[in-house]
């Protein structure tokens, strides 16, 4: 069965509308207004809900145009419900079902960070099961347990405090890099020694590990880089990459760590990267690096599709289709904090 899904994305900056045959991307359009943040150094929700209302009709007509599809012929509409700011999203559930109202197609709410996994099959085919995903952003750090993507996931931990791009979003203030940061910290890292300062990595300790098994705590990193900026005085730019690689190798240290852990301990020979901070080099390399001492295989699409995007909502409701989930209706509600 190759269902024809319309894929729509409105959790944060990012409208995305996508076309998905089975697991055969056909278009993928985004409009995005992160552009006007960079002056306030943070997302301002008002101004995406907005955008959203403004981008969403533009948006769905050139994934339309572009999948060279007509949307009559779409089997089923899908977007994301939650988790993410409660204006983003009340303005794509919404379009979604005044669409699926209009059209008289089934529509399912889905959960954007299930998305993020999803989208791995338009790159490398269905997913195997079991699989351990890690869904790293601004906005989520989450270890999942997918037995099945389409019934049976098991969110096996969290972040604590932060989540990891918007640690490395905070730390990137401290540096006075511009917003986000993450990319620029990134870039920074890579001419820097990550061993120069051992920032601490959180919930490290015996009891800690024992407690948390599979959960991130970014708070006190970050904490610790900001002692160590003040304690520099005015001469933060000399040391500027070392901080930078020294406290991305801690982040991604943990990161890491704790996604092997998860899949030795429930048998898991995959592990699937997503979210927009899986565009991090170390992560990368690190990743492959660890997972190779265990025989487990990383897969993360291309960055392109790691950012929020249609693409990721239309592989989750195809995914959903394909496995005879019954669709949501138009009464479900939108979830800003959806486990
Ligand atoms: O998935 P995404 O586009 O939006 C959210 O749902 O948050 O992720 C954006 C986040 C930002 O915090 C950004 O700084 C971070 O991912 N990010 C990175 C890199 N590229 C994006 N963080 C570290 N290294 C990168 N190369
Ligand atoms: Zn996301």
């Amino acid at each position: 069965m190759n269902p024809l899904i319309l894929g729509i994305e409105s959790t944060c900056d990012e409208t995305g509308v996508a076309l998905v045959r089975g697991t055969e991307l056909l278009a993928d359009v985004t409009a995005t207004s992160m552009d006007e943040y960079a002056r306030y150094g943070g997302i301002i929700p008002e101004i995406a809900s907005r955008a959203h209302l403004e981008s969403f009709l533009p948006t769905m007509h050139a994934a339309l145009d572009a999948a060279g599809v007509e949307l009559a012929e779409v089997d089923a509409i899908a977007c994301a419900a939650g988790p993410g700011l409660i204006g983003s999203l009340t303005v794509g559930t919404a379009a979604a079902k005044a669409l699926a109202l209009a059209t008289g197609k089934p529509l399912y709410g889905v959960n954007h960070i299930l998305g993020h996994i999803a989208v791995d099959e338009l790159v490398h085919g269905e997913l195997p099961t079991p699989v351990i995903g890690l869904v790293v952003s601004g906005g989520h750090s989450s270890l999942l347990l997918v037995r099945d993507l389409a019934r049976d996931v098991t969110e096996l931990g969290g972040t604590l405090d932060d989540a990891a791009g918007e640690a490395f979003d905070k730390v990137g203030r401290l540096l006075s890099l511009p917003y986000p940061g993450g990319p620029h910290i990134d870039k920074l890292s890579q001419s820097g020694n990550p061993e120069a300062i051992r920032f601490p990595r959180g919930l490290s300790q015996p009891k800690d590990r024992e407690r948390y098994p599979y959960d991130f705590s970014f708070s006190g990193l970050k904490t610790a880089v900001a002692r160590h900026v003040e304690s520099l005085g005015g001469n933060v730019e000399d040391q500027k990459a070392d901080i930078a690689a020294s406290f991305s190798e801690a982040v991604n240290d943990s990161l890491v760590d704790r996604a092997i852990r998860a899949c030795v301990d429930h048998d898991c020979s995959v592990l699937v990267i997503g979210g927009g901070f899986s565009a991090n080099s170390r992560l990368r390399a690190l990743a492959a690096e660890r997972a190779a001492e265990y025989g487990i295989e990383v897969r993360i699409p291309p960055i392109r599709y790691c950012t929020d995007n249609g693409a990721m909502i239309a592989a989750l409701g195809s995914v959903l289709v394909r496995a005879g989930v019954a669709p949501s209706g138009i009464e479900f509600s939108n979830d800003s904090s959806m486990p």
